[in-house]
């Protein structure tokens, strides 16, 4: 992306959580208008102060009309508690969802963190691997981020390192680890770069130093295939002939 079509207003969905404040102060500290969307200002606790706290419920379209309104780009870290499919669809897939209603069709960036795994079958998986559907099928450019287990890496652990094929499957800290920080700093990176657009990709770190400029890490790998929907590698465990009539629905309605 060059400067002159680089993002100016990043609104940060799930800016709350343990990754979304540090996507918060990243994108403030990359320069950013930055907003954070949080379901009551009262409890959002302490965001970094240069962010405008713009309040919204992820689960409800209607009520994000001023959180998009201007935007250039959206992050993703909203998440439900592991295992409770409601709440997953509600909130890891609907937050997607009601954003892209909300925005009608407005192009923006987007990032979007779902998690390592994502491709084994499962409702909590699942549903986010359905938000990554919706996000490639809106025509957007965007980047979709699996992040490894969050702050399981040791000190000397900070290469960044991505992968392809979604193919670690343990569901422990085996399929690798990666810092909270480091997670934030990739998805706001993605915002700016042509060379991370249309990718999807797991991000672990390995031991090593952090690199300085991630341009040649995300330009070494695989774009997603335009007019498909899942990542470029994915297992095609999870066809369309099995999907709920809602969320194929949802996919047409962005076509
Ligand atoms: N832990 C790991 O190692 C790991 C690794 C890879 C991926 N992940 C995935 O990362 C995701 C996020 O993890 P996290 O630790 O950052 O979670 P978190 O700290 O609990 O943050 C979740 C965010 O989603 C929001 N949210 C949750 N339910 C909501 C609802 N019903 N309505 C509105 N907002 C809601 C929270 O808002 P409030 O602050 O208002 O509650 C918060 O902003 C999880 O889904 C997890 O599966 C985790």
């Amino acid at each position: 992306m060059t400067a002159a079509t680089k993002p100016r207003v990043v609104l940060v969905v799930g800016a709350t959580g343990s990754v979304g404040r540090h996507v918060v102060t990243e994108a403030v500290r990359q320069g950013y208008e930055t907003r954070a969307l949080v379901r009551d200002a009262a409890r959002a606790g302490k965001l970094n102060p240069a962010a405008h706290k713009i309040v919204g419920q992820l689960t409800d379209a209607t009520t994000l009309a001023d959180a998009v309104e201007g935007i250039d780009a959206v992050v993703f870290t909203q998440g439900s508690s592991y295992g409770d499919a409601t709440a997953a669809e509600s909130v890891d897939y609907g937050a997607v969802k009601n954003v892209l209603v909300a925005l009608d069709g407005r192009p923006v960036r987007i990032a979007l963190m779902t998690a390592i795994g994502v491709t084994r079958r499962g409702n909590s998986h699942d549903w986010k691997r359905r938000g990554e559907r919706l996000v490639r099928a809106s025509g957007n450019a965007y980047t979709i981020v699996r992040p490894g287990w969050f702050d399981y890496n040791d000190a000397d652990q900070l290469e960044i390192t991505l992968l392809q094929g979604d193919t670690r499957h343990a569901a422990s800290p085996a399929d690798g680890v990666v810092a909270r920080r480091q997670i934030a700093r990739v998805l706001v990176d993605s915002l700016a770069s042509d060379a991370a657009d249309h990718l999807t990709f797991e991000l672990v770190a390995e031991r090593g130093a952090e690199q300085a400029d991630l341009e040649p890490v995300f330009a070494a790998l695989d774009s997603d295939p335009v007019g498909t929907i899942d990542g470029v590698r994915d297992e095609g465990n999870m066809p369309a002939s099995s999907e709920p009539r809602s969320v194929l629905a949802d996919l047409s309605s962005l076509e």
